[in-house]
C-alpha cells in the first residue's frame, strides 16, 4: 500500500496560489507516495488541467449527501468529480464543528462521494476536553461507527480515514508517537471487526500540525499510511519535504 500525502488547503486560494501546484509536480515528477491536494473548490478544475499528466491527485473538502437540488451555495460529489477531482474530505471536524455534521450526515456525504466514484476521506478525531477524559477511544469508536458505511461496497483504497485529534489542528501540538500508533492501531482493529480483512488495505493518515520537521518521526509510527496536512500543505516548499519523508516512509 502506498502511503498518501494529502493536502488540505481549507478556505485558501486564489490564482495566484496555483504556482505552488507548479513548483510541486515540478519538484515531484515520479514521486514514490500518492500525492493528493484538496484545495477550495474553485481552484479544483485549474488545477486538474495544471497537473494533467503529473503524479498529483485533486480533491474536494466537503461534498452534499444529494446529487442535485435546491441546496443554495452546496457542491454534490458528482460536480467534484466533473470538475477533475478524485477524492473528497467528508466530516473535516471544522464542518463538525462549524456546520454542525453529525456523524450520520457525514456517513451520508460519504456514501454520495463512493456512488460519484470518488474517495471518500472520512475524518475523526477528539476534542482536548474528551481527551483529558480518557475518551480518546470512545470518541474515536463512536465516530467510525456512525460516519462508515455498514459494508464495504467498494474497493478498500476508495475509503480512507484520517484521525485528525481536534486539539492538534493548527496548534503546532502534536501526540506523541505512541499515542499516534495506538489510536491507529485501535482504528485498524475496529475496521477489520467491521469489514473483514480488505480493511487492511484502508489507508489511515495522521493529520494535526504535521510538518516538515515531524513527518518523518509521526510517519514511522504503526498503521501510519500517509498524512492529511492542513497549513504546511499550501506551500511547496513545505508540503515537497513532507511528500517526500512519506515517500521514505
Ligand atoms: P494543520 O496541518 O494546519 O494542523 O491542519 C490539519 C488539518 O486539519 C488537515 O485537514
Amino acid at each position: 500500500m502506498r502511503n498518501l500525502a494529502a493536502g488540505n488547503w481549507k478556505m485558501n486560494g486564489v490564482s495566484t496560489d496555483l504556482a505552488q501546484l507548479r513548483a510541486l509536480v515540478e519538484a515531484h515528477p515520479a514521486p514514490n507516495c500518492d500525492i493528493l491536494l484538496c484545495p477550495p473548490a474553485t481552484l479544483i478544475a485549474r488545477m486538474a488541467d495544471l497537473a494533467a499528466g503529473s503524479a498529483l491527485m485533486l480533491g474536494g473538502q466537503d461534498c452534499h449527501k444529494d446529487e442535485t437540488g435546491a441546496h443554495t451555495g452546496d457542491i454534490s460529489a458528482q460536480m467534484l468529480k466533473d470538475a477533475g477531482a478524485s477524492h473528497v474530505i467528508v466530516g473535516h471536524s471544522e464542518r463538525r464543528a462549524d456546520h454542525g455534521e453529525s456523524d450520520a450526515i457525514v456517513l451520508a456525504k460519504a456514501q454520495a462521494a463512493l456512488s460519484a466514484g470518488l474517495v471518500a476521506i472520512v475524518c475523526v478525531g477528539e476534542t482536548e476536553a474528551q481527551r483529558d477524559a480518557g475518551r480518546t477511544l470512545d470518541v474515536i469508536g463512536a465516530q467510525l461507527a456512525g460516519s462508515l458505511p455498514a459494508q464495504l461496497d467498494c474497493a478498500p483504497s476508495d475509503l480512507v480515514i484520517a484521525y485528525e485529534p481536534v486539539w492538534a489542528i493548527g496548534t503546532g501540538r502534536t501526540p506523541t508517537i505512541d499515542e499516534v500508533g495506538a489510536v491507529h492501531a485501535f482504528m485498524r482493529a475496529k475496521l477489520l471487526d467491521r469489514f473483514g480483512e480488505p480493511a487492511q488495505e484502508m489507508r489511515l493518515l495522521y493529520g494535526g500540525s504535521v510538518k516538515p520537521s515531524n513527518a518523518a518521526e509521526i510517519f514511522a509510527a504503526p498503521e501510519v499510511n500517509g498524512a492529511l496536512v492542513g497549513g504546511a500543505s499550501l506551500k511547496a516548499d513545505d508540503f515537497g519535504p513532507i511528500v517526500a519523508a512519506l515517500g521514505r516512509a
